[in-house]
Parts: C-alpha cells; sequence; structure tokens
C-alpha cells in the first residue's frame, strides 16, 4: 500500500503556512496601475510575476481600506471597502485570483486594535455618552487634576489619552489620536469583527496579518502603569514607552480569548491568524502563541539586533526555547516600520570592528543582511520579506521637506526611508509610476538596484534571494522543528552563528575574520558567496553564510 500522506497521522497537524515563505508588500510604494503616483492594487496584480519569480509562497499586503491616512492605513474607516486610491473590491478580486493562479496566497492586513477617527463608528461615539457607539471605544473622566486617567503613554509618544471638551471625557488610543482604541470588552465589537473577517475570507483569502497583536485587550480597571525609568516630554517615543513596566496596558489575558474565537472563525476556511506580536521577551512571545489562537506571531528582536554573533545567537535562541511550536514563529529582518537591514547593518564611518569606515558600506551591509537571512530561513516557522530586500536595497533619501510619516520627525524616527517606491526598471522614475511625482520620493535609486537589472545577472542580490528562498523550500529538514547548536570544541563559536538541522547545517560568519569551519564539510545548498558543489574548503569569509548537506 502507499502511504498517503493526508492518512498520516501527524498530517492533521501540518498546515499550509509550515513551509511557507512570506513577502510583505506596503501598498502605497510597491507599483501604481494608475499613474496617481501612489501604488495600489493594479499595479501589485501586474508585478505578482515577480513575487512568485522570488519564490515566495505568501504575499501579506498592508491595508487597503477607505481610510484618511493619518497613518498610512492603518488608520481605518471602513473595514469592508477598498479605497478607491488602490482600487475596489473588483480588482481586490482579481488579485486573489491571479495571486491563486500563480500558487501565492493572500494574507490581508486586518487593523482591530483601533479604527481612524473618522470611521462611523467614532464618528457617532464622539457625538457624545449617549451615543450607541460610545462603548465602542473607551472614554473616562479626567482623574481629579483634570489630567488623563491613567498614565499611559502612546508608542508613538506623549499620552495615550485626548480631552473631548464636548463631553469633559478623555478617549484612549495607543497611536495616534486619529486612532481611537476599541473596546475588547464590549461584546458589540467582537460580533462585528467575526463578520469582518467573514467578509474578507468570503472573497478567498488565506489568511490575516494582526496589527498590534499584542495590545487588543486592555486592563479592565485601566490601572496605570508602574514606571521604571526617569519621564522625559522630549525623548524618542521609545524611551517615553520603556519607562513603563506595561503591566496593564499590553499582554492582557482577554487578548488570548479574542484569538481564540477568531481561530474557530477561521478554521473553517483553512486560514492564517498572523499576528504582529510586537514583544521583546520570548516569553511574551510564547504566551501569545499558546496553540489555539495565533497560528504565527512575528518575532522582533531580529529587527534590532547588532552585528554581534553571540547578540545574534541570543535574539534566534530566545523564541526557539521558549514557544512551544516553533512552527509558528514568525522570522523577519525588516519591515515597512524598520530601517532597511543593508542600511542598518553598514558600517559606521568609525566603525573598528571592520576598520572599513563607510567605505563601500552599503555592500557590507548589504552582505551582512544575507547571511543573517540565510541564519534566518534554516529555522522551523514562518520567515517573510519586506519588499525590496531581494534588491538589497538601503533606506531611500528622503529631504526633510518631503517627511511623510507622522512620527518621524527626523531621519532618526522616521519610518519614510524603508517605505520609499520600488524600483523595477532601468531609468528615470524607475517604473514604479507613470507619474513624475510620487507620493514619497523614489529616494536615489540607481538602475543597479532595480528588478529589471537584477532578475537576469546571477550575481545579483535578487538572484541570491532566490536561490536561498529555493534552498528552504526545497530542503525539507528545514522544515522540522528540531534544532541544535553547533558549537566549536563544546564551547561557543567565536564570531560563527551555526546550527544543524538533521543532517543539514546552516552557518554565518557573523565577524571582521575568514573563519575556518572546522568539522563541517558536504554538498553546498546555499552560498552568500556563490558557491556550489562540495564545501571542500570549510572556510567562511566574514558576513558569509552557507547551507550545507553532510
Ligand atoms: C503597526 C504597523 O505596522 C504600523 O505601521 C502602524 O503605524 C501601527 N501598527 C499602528 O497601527
Amino acid at each position: 500500500m502507499t502511504e498517503n500522506f493526508d492518512d498520516h497521522p501527524d498530517a492533521v497537524d501540518v498546515r499550509w503556512w509550515h513551509d511557507a515563505v512570506g513577502y510583505e508588500v506596503y501598498i502605497r510604494s510597491f507599483a501604481d496601475g494608475d499613474g496617481d503616483g501612489i501604488g495600489d492594487l493594479h499595479g501589485l496584480v501586474e508585478r505578482l510575476d515577480h513575487i512568485a519569480d522570488l519564490g515566495a509562497t505568501l504575499v501579506w499586503v498592508t491595508p487597503i481600506y477607505p481610510s484618511p491616512m493619518a497613518d498610512f492605513g492603518y488608520d481605518v474607516a471602513d473595514y469592508c471597502g477598498v479605497n478607491p486610491i488602490y482600487g475596489d473590491l473588483d480588482v481586490f478580486d482579481r488579485l486573489v485570483a491571479e495571486a491563486h493562479d500563480r500558487g501565492l496566497k493572500v494574507v490581508v492586513d486586518i487593523v482591530p486594535n483601533h479604527t481612524s477617527d473618522q470611521h462611523p463608528w467614532f464618528v457617532d461615539a464622539r457625538s457624545g455618552p449617549d451615543s450607541d457607539y460610545r462603548d465602542y471605544y473607551i472614554w473616562r473622566d479626567p482623574a481629579p487634576d483634570g489630567g488623563p486617567p491613567n498614565n499611559w503613554v502612546s508608542y508613538f509618544g506623549g499620552p495615550a489619552w485626548t480631552f473631548d471638551p464636548a463631553s469633559n471625557q478623555y478617549y484612549l488610543h495607543l497611536f495616534l489620536p486619529e486612532q481611537p482604541d476599541l473596546d475588547w470588552a464590549n461584546p458589540a465589537v467582537a460580533d462585528a469583527f467575526d463578520d469582518v473577517l467573514r467578509f474578507w475570507l468570503d472573497r478567498g483569502i488565506d489568511g490575516f496579518r494582526i496589527d498590534v497583536a499584542q495590545a487588543m485587550g486592555k486592563d479592565g480597571q485601566l490601572r496605570s502603569n508602574p514606571q521604571i525609568g526617569p519621564w522625559d516630554d522630549t525623548a524618542p517615543r521609545w524611551q517615553q514607552w520603556d519607562a513603563f513596566d506595561h503591566r496593564h496596558d499590553i499582554l492582557q489575558p482577554s487578548t488570548l480569548d479574542i484569538f481564540r474565537r477568531w481561530n474557530k472563525v477561521v478554521e473553517p476556511y483553512d486560514a492564517l491568524l498572523l499576528g504582529e506580536t510586537y514583544v521583546f521577551d520570548a516569553g511574551d512571545l510564547a504566551r501569545l502563541l499558546p496553540g489555539e489562537g495565533l497560528h504565527v506571531g512575528f518575532w522582533f528582536e531580529l529587527m534590532h539586533v547588532g552585528w554581534s554573533a553571540q547578540d545574534v545567537r541570543n535574539a534566534i535562541a530566545a523564541p526557539l526555547e521558549r514557544v512551544a511550536d516553533r512552527r509558528s514563529i514568525g522570522w523577519a529582518l525588516a519591515s515597512h516600520d524598520e530601517q532597511r537591514p543593508p542600511t542598518r547593518f553598514a558600517p559606521a564611518a568609525d566603525d573598528t570592528q571592520t576598520g572599513e569606515g563607510s567605505r563601500d558600506g552599503a555592500d557590507l551591509g548589504r552582505r551582512r543582511a544575507l547571511a543573517l537571512t540565510t541564519l534566518l530561513f534554516g529555522l522551523p516557522g514562518l520567515p517573510v520579506l519586506y519588499q525590496g530586500e531581494e534588491l538589497g536595497l538601503v533606506d531611500g533619501e528622503v529631504s526633510d521637506e518631503r517627511r511623510a510619516d507622522p512620527v518621524g520627525a527626523d531621519v532618526t524616527l522616521s519610518r519614510d526611508g524603508c517605505r520609499t517606491p520600488m524600483p523595477w526598471d532601468r531609468g528615470p522614475g524607475h517604473g514604479f509610476s507613470t507619474a513624475t511625482d510620487t507620493w514619497l520620493p523614489m529616494g536615489g535609486r540607481t538602475d543597479d538596484d532595480s528588478a529589471a537589472a537584477q532578475r537576469d545577472d546571477p550575481t545579483s542580490s535578487f538572484s541570491a534571494y532566490r536561490a536561498l528562498v529555493k534552498a528552504r523550500r526545497e530542503t525539507p529538514e528545514l522544515l522540522e522543528p528540531d534544532l541544535s547548536w553547533l558549537d566549536r570544541d563544546g564551547e561557543t563559536w567565536p564570531h560563527v552563528v551555526a546550527y544543524e538541522r538533521g543532517s543539514v547545517v546552516v552557518a554565518a560568519n557573523i565577524g571582521s575574520e575568514p573563519i575556518e569551519l572546522t568539522g563541517i564539510d558536504g554538498t553546498i545548498v546555499f552560498s552568500t558567496a556563490g558557491r556550489s558543489g562540495e564545501f571542500v574548503d570549510p572556510t567562511l569569509e566574514p558576513a558569509d553564510a552557507v547551507i550545507v548537506r553532510r
């Protein structure tokens, strides 16, 4: 009798996302199909072949809903519509059909922690305490001194409360004042979202990326958070956030109840719940992934880790040790919220580790980014690339006058650099749009940055990422949960991060000197340096990585 995989006792445990490779599309900057200078769904449909050619199997599309764009779509005014600047439901349906034709799953971004202040629910709620929608949001009387009801702060800096003079109450917003938080303790909110989820599931989508998944439930008594650091009104937003122990505003047990409920909604559709689980403690990530709610949650530590083998290894090891089902860890180096990795890893002008200063900084940054990505692609879980990573893009240049991010007063705070439009073709405008003025500037891209220049060049970033995706997809050992660290003589290997997955070894040189990987030989499955065949001279140059089958 031939073994039927579907009859295998473990098969029930195998879900389609367990061997998926994700690709994030930041819709405003992916491809402009109608010439208004803003990316849209038509443009995305036209460029789906690029994603399929890369080998990704899941496309996460950032919010496409009607929105006043205070936070570029993460302020939703209608959860069941398409913003006319992006298209309409017909072109959305075409996207789903065309993606499926290419073997690509479609994951839509859902923003359930907050709405836009222009959402009809909030417009009504703001009309006064008697509004039917007042309790969809979190309103409270001022503290005795007239100030905010508690000490919670916004992720975007400053207090998380805005005063509404008409009703003499404050409303809560963990992000901009234009993004009021919904009250998930109100059953009507949960019911409304069940309908929203089914609306998109019935259109054939394959899952949701859930914005701010760690923060949807709030402490029932809205208790103040213990302060653990000095408060500074002028400090960057994350420093203000870190001044508190966030035990009451985020990571509430009620959040898990929401995802248990959603799990039941999506199950009949075999759809994925992929959480933006924005936490930096692996124990917190583990708590958000108990097995019956979110299927996958992103791990964010790697978006901040520096070029240090010890730090990289710790950042990878922490969630592997804590999360019960390792296949539920989402791995990413980049997103539309973070500096692009080749910029982050470019050596500073006074870099003492490499002695290279800023000379060829971007190239070294690119090689480091690819080496780290290789480490991530060997792990159990869901690896996700952000548009342009496959082209080795550095942050685009955006002058002060052109800054658009509402939380980006200067270059260190702004998210604009990672959001400039994709360079598709050679030549002026790089094929993103027929408009000369795009919503963010193209950012100083060169012809070499473009997908057209890289697609058929075997030495390009695109070719390397495509080969890496292929290696991931075609090496079954990499999808298994088991992993053991490779150390040298029982000691941590200085400047090397290496692990074994069955008979496959994944290793990266996170240092500045060549390193001999004594004892590791076999056939090269993937090499950042473009090596193939036998790994006979097992030397890794700085910022090189390999996958070897022993
Ligand atoms: C996370 C999103 O990725 C980010 O772009 C947005 O500003 C916040 N959530 C608020 O929705």
